[in-house]
């Protein structure tokens, strides 16, 4: 009651002087009322409505995110963050009671940078008495089907660090808030919880499952995000909200909306308090029927709204002044003004017990024909730079440490990094990876991304300029998938530097656009190693057509210390005509010391798989396939595929070809079938010498619309394991979910849409298993996939779409090729490794994190300088196979950001699901660790600040409440998928 008055007399101070004479540096006095304090009072024995006021601010979806934030383009829509702000603050300044939330950093970012000092007082007082309010926090709130738990860890982080940086402990978001994402991963959660977050809030869940649990009372419940760790570590109190993210029917007061105003001067024409605080009390009653608390929610609010706020709070004090003064009349309904947290501690009070949820929310339909499946995999090659920028970026931050204050110095001034981080982080945006923008930004962030990389390039530059010693210029060569690099196309020497950002050496194949025939290729040694050159395809030629003019490739396979790099230089031998022609006769199989694969000599077809180690062989038959999208015009439904949906118009697949026109190469160092089905897809199935997996690496595009129907684009996986209808899928990189034909595990399915409706979010890798047998495929990028069929895995490549699918994009997903008119042609890898299911986790853990985290190349021309060091390694050894080493990053002068995870789960390997223990001063080789402190997952709280709420579960397995001690600061333990965060202070050695 006291801090109510206090409150109260701050805010009619404000009213009288306006913000320019608002009290400054007053920091030191003020008493924070922010959080679960300042909440306003509810009364026990009535239903209390929460109105939450809250504006839905995409980091770019039908206009980029700086369109959005300045409200440039309203042609295209009429959005401006910078005046929702402006209006909203102003707004709240005018009555203490009203409340706001905000969600996305990256656009509150811009708009503080660009107040004055007074205004960030009179916003850090709002901030600090709890009117204004972050929820969620990261820089954008992110897609939770294509992204990968690498960049959305990065991502928050950066948003979270701005607001403490900014606010202090009242700018930390207690409640996390995914109101728009289209279907939730169970991995978001697990890392939401590992976050420190008290409940997370989220709008939209597969229509069958919402009212199964309307009628049950299980919109709020208890989810158990993961299966290694011990609870409660990964246990997130979950609210679906009532109307997706908006305000219920009848009560929408933007500038937006056509709802009638609360018109309440009895004198007027069309006075209507009554008639509206009937329908409220009606909808608020109703909506306590499917809720288990006296507490309910309102989302106040949609997407870019409170550009001019005062129509919203106008109303909405009104509101609450009519509604509540029922309760004379006995009316039991009171309203207020509220905050996701402030309901969420209401629901902690209740003190009750919650249904326990341990699967996740894909897909996701909002109607019967309506699967949101499509987005898994539009926009392929969106997707495939996203990925490649993420690894590029580690490297980038790591190298930034390694290196040393040099390597910082550039024409972009200090923090060359913060370019990519920023690209990087709006590239999360659940409109941005998911490829579910208009075209014109998907290109804007693939710009972001582009530009990123060139900063960062200046610091990669820099710092192994200093680990190598030799200021020789560094070339980089993006281009290499279509043999696409001026410097290896034409030199006659020149050395090739592998940057391995793992902290384990890596093997990795290097493929290099050449001219000549033959080459001596030798290691930091001087050792020469085995190289070979092979023609570049007609496929390659047809992607690459006049961007660059190698005939050959140089293959060789290069070894990279743990967290370094190694240095290769190439000698040309011999000009002259193409190496021996390759062979246009299937051979029957290819095989090195893992791996054998067998063909069908009349169809070109793989036929077999074998592990040589394992003595395991099964049938296996892979070919390319599209559905024929639906054109909206069907009895069912007149709902067509597009940049979100996935529904296509038959569930039998065309087959591209039956057959495929094959040539081989057989070498020492590499073995290639090349397969040709159709002038627009074709694919290697390649060996290399010394690999375990086989690599499928397909080409795909541009797809033919002639037909007038778009074409969504698969390759399925037909072998002799015996799946029984279950398949596997991870989530965001990490955790693996089974996954079954028709059926989900929370209720009972009624399937209307025999593909669309099985098809899953396959982030890095999926598998099938029997008893005997798994085959895993590990992917380059976000897909969808499904498994239809016994012992068969579909994965959808490429689609091209000729009509809107009406969620709001408003353009087909018909890509072109940029500067070529033609459609999009994509190219990309899959990896397949057979292994016994007990331990196959041993192979595709490490494999796919290869993949994410991938060697990057640079090049100089001619002679090194022969004092270059050649080869360095920034760790003292290679961490241990279950440490992964997740983050190196600069955070302030003295100190880095690092974290550790183990990359399996418990009982996944015999080997590899026990504890490891780490010490944290004997990883480093040049850096002195002095210091370290733990904190939580996003780094924005240290972990023994960390406490968050407690929720019992209905079903209660009693979590085994061990306490783990590690046994000194220095050294260590990680358990099966525990991600740990240190700030450690050091100094170079
Ligand atoms: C919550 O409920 C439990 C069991 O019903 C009870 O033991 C406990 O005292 C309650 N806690 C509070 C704060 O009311
Ligand atoms: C939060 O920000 C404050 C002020 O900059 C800083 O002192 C504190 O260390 C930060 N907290 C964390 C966990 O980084
Ligand atoms: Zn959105």
């Amino acid at each position: 009651m006291a801090a109510r008055s206090q409150q109260l007399a701050a805010a009619l101070l404000s009213l009288l002087c306006g913000v320019s004479c608002f009290p400054l540096g007053q920091e030191t006095k003020q008493t924070l009322t922010c959080g679960y304090e300042s909440c306003h009072a509810t009364k026990p024995n009535m239903l209390n409505v929460h109105l939450v006021p809250h504006t839905h601010d995409d980091v770019g979806w039908l206009k980029t995110v700086d369109q959005y934030y300045y409200g440039d383009r309203n042609d295209i829509q009429h959005a401006g963050v910078q005046y929702i702000l402006d209006s909203v603050v102003d707004q709240l300044l005018k009555n203490p009671d009203r409340r706001f939330i905000y969600v996305e950093t990256a656009f509150f970012y811009r708009w503080w940078k660009q107040q004055s000092s007074s205004m960030q007082q009179t916003v850090k007082q709002l901030v600090n008495e709890g009117r204004l309010e972050f929820v969620n926090g990261g820089w954008c709130m992110s897609d939770e089907a294509t992204t990968h738990y690498s960049a959305v860890i990065d991502q928050m982080t950066m948003g979270l660090r701005f607001l403490n940086e900014t606010f202090g402990p009242c700018g930390r978001p207690r409640v996390a808030w995914h109101i728009d994402p289209f279907g939730h991963a169970r991995e978001h959660a697990s890392m939401f919880a590992q976050m420190g977050y008290d409940g997370f809030f989220f709008g939209r869940l597969d229509y069958q499952d919402r009212a199964r649990r309307m009628v049950k009372r299980e919109q709020e419940l208890l989810w158990r995000a993961s299966n290694s760790l011990t609870p409660p570590m990964a246990d997130l109190f979950t609210g679906i909200l009532p109307n997706g993210y908006n305000p219920p029917e009848g009560f929408c007061w933007d500038q937006s909306c056509d709802d009638p105003p609360i018109r309440d001067d009895p004198d007027l024409e069309d006075y209507n308090v009554d008639d509206v605080v009937k329908r409220f009390l009606t909808i608020a009653n109703s909506q306590a029927m499917v809720y288990k608390t006296n507490h309910i929610i309102m989302t106040m609010g949609s997407d870019f709204q409170y550009e001019n706020a005062n129509l919203w709070y106008k109303n909405l004090d009104k509101l609450i002044r009519y509604v509540n003064g029922q309760q004379a009349n006995g009316s039991k309904v009171n309203v207020l003004y509220s905050t996701p947290s402030c309901y969420l501690q209401e629901l902690h009070r209740a003190n009750l017990t919650w249904a326990l949820k341990t699967d996740d929310f894909f897909p996701y339909a909002d109607d019967a024909h309506d699967f949101w499946t499509g987005y898994f995999t539009s926009r392929p090659a969106l997707k495939r730079y996203e990925r490649i920028s993420n690894s590029n970026l580690q490297t980038c931050n790591q190298l930034e440490i390694l290196g040393g204050p040099v390597s910082r110095k550039g024409p972009f001034g200090d923090g060359e990094s913060q370019t990519m981080k920023k690209a990087m982080a709006v590239a999360q945006h659940h409109d941005a990876v998911s490829g579910t923008e208009k075209q014109h930004v998907a290109n804007d962030y693939a710009r972001r991304l582009a530009n990123g990389w060139q900063h960062c390039q200046v610091l990669v530059s820099n710092s192994l300029t200093a680990l190598s010693g030799s200021s020789a210029k560094r070339i980089y060569c993006d281009n290499l998938n279509i043999s696409v690099c001026p410097l290896t196309e034409s030199s006659k020497k020149f050395s090739v530097n592998v940057y391995n950002p793992l902290a384990r050496p890596v093997a990795w194949p290097v493929r290099l656009p050449v001219n000549g025939t033959s080459y001596v290729v030798s290691d930091a040694e001087g050792k020469s190693v085995d190289c070979q050159v092979v023609p570049v395809s007609t496929s390659t030629r047809d992607v690459r057509r006049n961007r660059g003019f190698a005939v050959n490739e140089l293959l060789f396979q290069v070894q990279a210390p743990p967290l370094g790099f190694t240095t290769y230089s190439v000698s040309l031998l011999q000009d002259g005509p193409p190496p021996a022609s390759t062979q246009h006769r299937t051979p029957t199989a290819i095989q090195n010391k893992f791996i054998r694969v067998t063909f069908d000599p009349d169809t070109g077809l793989l036929s077999s798989l074998s592990n040589l180690e394992t003595k395991q062989t099964i049938k296996l038959t892979q070919n390319f396939y599209w559905y024929n999208a639906s054109d909206g015009n069907n009895k069912e439904s007149n709902q067509p595929s597009g940049a979100y949906i996935f529904r296509p118009n038959s569930s039998t697949p065309f087959i591209i070809s039956k057959t495929a026109k094959t040539e081989s190469i057989q070498t020492p160092v590499v073995q290639e079938v090349r397969q040709w089905f159709a002038p627009w897809v074709s694919q290697v199935v390649r060996l290399y010498g010394d690999s375990r997996a086989l690599e499928l690496e397909w080409t795909v595009g541009p797809l033919p619309i002639d037909d007038d129907l778009g074409k969504e684009v698969i390759t399925r996986l037909d072998t002799s394991i015996k799946t029984s209808e279950y398949f596997y899928t991870d989530s965001n990189g990490r955790e693996m979910l089974q996954r079954k034909k028709d059926f989900r595990p929370t209720w009972n399915l009624s399937q209307s849409e025999p593909i669309a409706g099985n098809y899953y979010p396959i982030n890095s890798r999926a598998f099938i298993k029997d008893d005997v047998d798994q085959l895993t495929v590990v992917t380059d990028r976000s897909q969808g996939g499904g498994s239809l069929q016994n012992g068969s895995l579909e994965i959808m490549l490429h689609r091209r779409l000729l009509y809107d699918d009406v969620r709001g994009v408003g353009e087909p997903l018909n890509e072109s090729s940029g500067v070529f008119p033609e459609g999009l042609v994509v190219r990309g890898c899959l990896r397949l490794s057979l292994d016994r299911p007990p331990s196959a986790a041993d192979a595709h853990r490490p494999l796919a994190q290869q993949v994410v985290l991938q060697p990057l190349l640079t090049f100089t021309d001619g002679d090194l300088h022969p004092n270059t060091q050649l080869e360095f390694s920034g760790l003292q050894a290679a961490l241990p196979p279950a440490v992964h080493l997740l983050t190196l990053t600069q955070w302030d002068k003295d100190s880095v950001l690092l974290r550790l995870e183990h990359q399996f789960q418990s009982q996944e390997s015999k080997v590899n699901s026990h504890p490891v223990t780490v010490n944290l001063q004997k990883l480093f080789s040049t850096l002195e660790v002095l210091g370290v402190s733990e904190l939580n997952l996003s780094a924005n709280q240290w972990k023994d600040d960390m406490t968050r709420f407690h929720w019992t579960p209905q079903t209660d397995e009693k979590p085994l409440l061990k306490t783990f001690r590690d046994s000194s600061v220095w050294e260590v333990t990680l358990r099966p998928m525990e991600i740990r965060t240190f700030l450690l202070r050091v100094s170079f050695r």
